[in-house]
Parts: structure tokens; C-alpha cells; sequence
């Protein structure tokens, strides 16, 4: 892309595409990135002119198409309901523009390797919104693996509950419709854990899964799985979409031989805690975790405004503009964004695998 400035198109203005606006907009006011948010797509007249109208967009469209072929856009977020992914980004790729498209990037891996091939045809760059690759706790616990002696890797369990997210939370119908969606809590939400676990751990060898379907909706709400990694560690994953009005919590613990990490994210107070051989546990709070965010994004505290600082780490929730800088950037250098497509795909061969496991009761081998 030789253009100095990007035109950002975004389709699909709901709960993640007003997200992802507002992370953007705080970084290009921030100075952080130079983008201009160009056009905007939504079948949903009311929430499309809405959103239009608190960003001054004034190129909006209600067929996706247009959006796509709009030449002031050059690169494209795709954030409708999961059942669209597959044929905006196969549109996207065909046009020549680059692509940001939500997870889960389609219903199975097939599908998603599917998108892998057209972007890699049509030689476009493709990122994929699997967001805790920015959390702060998250990369500081990898920063914490990097440097101190926690040994070889033992186990991981993650318990990410949510109350069910079609009257609550999100509001959307749509997650309880598996054509769709493409199933519950564990593509929806908790592709998000099986790929922190491949990222921590490395690849998964083999999946082990039961399901529930407590609400009787056409979509899982209960999801437990016993996943083996390539060198050896053992991970678990437990996975709930409930009808308890309590907080989002994914509750996250790693250990080493000779360490052990614990997270607590989504709750108000999120922290960290590590404990090393031979030491005291140190309790880790947020301000210490957006060091490790902003070391990773390449940007240091002590140089940027007080705006830029707050863009990247308090708005929203932070994670969103981090990834959208780190996007952003990638693509105007022309470089791979990370996470990408094959990213995706990695932690759909997993969901596929634990459903398959789930529905012969028996071990799935992969790799
Ligand atoms: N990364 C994350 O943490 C995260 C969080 C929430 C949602 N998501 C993902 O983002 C996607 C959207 O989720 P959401 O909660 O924002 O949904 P949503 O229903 O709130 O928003 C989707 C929007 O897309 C619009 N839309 C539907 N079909 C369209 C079409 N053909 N053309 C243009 N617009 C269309 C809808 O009118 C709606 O405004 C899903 O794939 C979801 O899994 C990711």
C-alpha cells in the first residue's frame, strides 16, 4: 500500500464494529496512526447513520459490495454476525483490499482454510481479531516465561464463564442461532482460550471434549476439554455460557517446574500473580501490565503524549486499539499482521476437533 494514508472501510457497525471505531478513532486523534475512517457498511439503517454521524462519515452503504470496491478504501474490517465472514472477505480479497475480519473467521476449519487460500491468491493481507494477544497481563506473563527460570511447561487451565450472551450482554439473537453462529460458547467465545493456550504452550497435538446444551438453545453452553501440547504440557479448558448475573471471568493458571502464573481477567480487578522457586508470590496490577503492552507495541511511555498512553491503554478496553495499532502498522508497512489467518486456523482445527471428539466420545489426534 503506497497511499501515506490509510482509508479504513468497516462493515458491520453492532457491538464490536463500535469497538473497534472508537479504538481507532482515539489513535488517529492520539497521533498514533494515520488513517482516516473512510466508509461505513451496515444493513441496520438506524445503527449505520448513527455511527456515521459520530464519526463524520459521510460514505455509507447498506450492500457490502460498495463499500468494497469504494476506492477510497483500502483496507477492510469485517465485523457482521459470523455466518457473513466467509463471502465479505472472499469480496474483499477478490478487490484487492486488505482485510481485519472478527473470529471466529467462519464455522470450521475447512471454511477458514478456505479464506487462507483466496487471500493468499489475491496476495492481500489478512489479520484476524483474536484479541488476547493484547492483553496486558497476557503479554507480561510471556515476558515473565521469556526471562525468569520458570522451567519446562506443565499445565494450563482456563475457566472463562460469560452469562449467555443472546438477552444479555451483547444482545444478540444471532448467538443463539447455530446457522449463524456456527456453535456456542466454545467457537464464539472460547476460540479466544484455545489460541492463548497454542500461543503459551504451543501447538495441540491431540483434544479430548464433552459439550452441554443446558439451555436447550440449537448452540453448546458448556464446553470442557482435555488438550495435550506438542512438548508434553497438558491443558484444560472449561468454557460456560450461563444464566448468572455475574461479571465475564476468565481465570487463567500456568504451571512451570519451577513456577507457577495465575491471571484474573474481565472482573473489575483483573491481576496477575507469579510465585518462582524460592521466592515470594509478586502480585502484578494494570499499570505494570501496559508496560509489557506497550514494549510490545514498539511504543515507549516516556515519548508519547498522555493522550497516546490513554488511546492505547484505557479506552474501551484496551486490548482493541492495541490490535488495531498493531494492524494498522503492519499493513502500512507491508508486513504480515499478527494474528492472522493462519493463526485462526490453527485454533479452529482445535474447536473442529473438540466437537468431533465431543460427538464420538473419543480422542482426536491432530498434527
Ligand atoms: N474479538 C472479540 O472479542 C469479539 C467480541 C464481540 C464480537 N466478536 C465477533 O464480531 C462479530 C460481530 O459480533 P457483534 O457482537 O458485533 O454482532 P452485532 O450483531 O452486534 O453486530 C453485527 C452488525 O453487522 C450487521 N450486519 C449483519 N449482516 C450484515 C451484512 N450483510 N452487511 C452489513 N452489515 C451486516 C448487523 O446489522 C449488526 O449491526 C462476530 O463474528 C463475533 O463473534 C468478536
Amino acid at each position: 500500500m503506497s497511499k501515506a494514508k490509510t482509508g479504513l472501510g468497516l462493515i458491520g457497525t453492532g457491538n464490536i464494529g463500535q469497538m473497534h471505531l472508537l479504538g481507532i478513532a482515539a489513535l488517529r486523534e492520539a497521533g498514533l496512526v494515520n488513517v482516516e475512517i473512510a466508509a461505513l457498511c451496515d444493513i441496520d439503517k438506524e445503527s449505520l447513520n448513527r455511527t456515521a454521524d459520530l464519526y463524520e462519515v459521510n460514505r455509507i452503504y447498506d450492500d457490502y459490495n460498495d463499500l468494497i470496491n469504494d476506492e477510497n478504501v483500502d483496507l477492510v474490517y469485517v465485523c457482521t454476525p459470523t455466518s457473513k465472514h466467509i463471502d465479505i472477505v472472499k469480496a474483499a480479497a477478490k478487490a484487492h483490499k486488505d482485510v481485519f475480519c472478527e473470529k471466529p473467521l467462519a464455522h470450521s476449519c475447512p471454511q477458514a482454510r478456505e479464506l487462507l487460500a483466496v487471500a493468499k491468491s489475491e496476495d492481500i493481507k489478512a489479520g484476524v481479531g483474536l484479541v488476547l494477544r493484547f492483553d496486558p497481563f497476557l503479554l507480561y506473563a510471556k515476558k515473565l516465561i521469556e526471562t525468569k527460570d520458570f522451567g519446562r511447561p506443565m499445565q494450563a487451565s482456563i475457566r472463562d464463564d460469560q452469562r449467555f450472551p443472546v438477552d444479555y450482554g451483547f444482545y444478540t439473537q444471532w448467538r443463539g442461532d447455530k446457522s449463524i453462529a456456527g456453535g456456542g460458547t466454545l467457537i464464539e467465545h472460547s476460540i479466544h482460550d484455545i489460541d492463548l493456550l497454542r500461543w503459551f504452550f504451543g501447538d495441540i497435538t491431540s483434544v479430548y471434549a464433552k459439550i452441554g446444551f443446558f439451555s436447550e438453545r440449537e448452540v453448546e453452553d458448556q464446553a470442557s476439554l482435555l488438550m495435550t501440547h506438542k512438548d508434553g504440557a497438558v491443558s484444560t479448558l472449561v468454557s460456560i455460557w450461563h444464566q448468572v448475573d455475574r461479571q465475564n471471568e476468565r481465570s487463567i493458571e500456568f504451571f512451570f517446574e519451577n513456577g507457577f502464573i495465575t491471571i484474573r481477567l474481565e472482573t473489575e480487578n483483573r491481576w496477575l500473580e507469579y510465585h518462582l522457586q524460592n521466592m515470594l508470590p509478586v502480585r502484578i496490577n494494570v499499570h505494570e501490565a501496559n508496560i509489557a503492552l506497550l514494549e510490545y507495541l514498539g511504543v515507549h511511555s516516556k515519548n508519547i503524549a498522555p493522550e497516546a498512553l490513554d488511546a492505547l491503554t484505557t479506552v474501551g478496553t484496551e486490548r482493541f486499539p492495541a490490535q488495531s495499532y498493531s494492524f494498522i502498522k503492519a499493513i502500512q508497512a507491508d508486513e504480515d499482521p499478527s494474528p492472522n489467518f493462519l493463526d485462526a486456523i490453527a485454533a479452529h482445527n482445535v474447536v473442529d476437533a473438540a466437537y468431533e471428539s465431543a460427538n464420538k466420545n473419543r480422542v482426536i489426534d491432530l498434527l
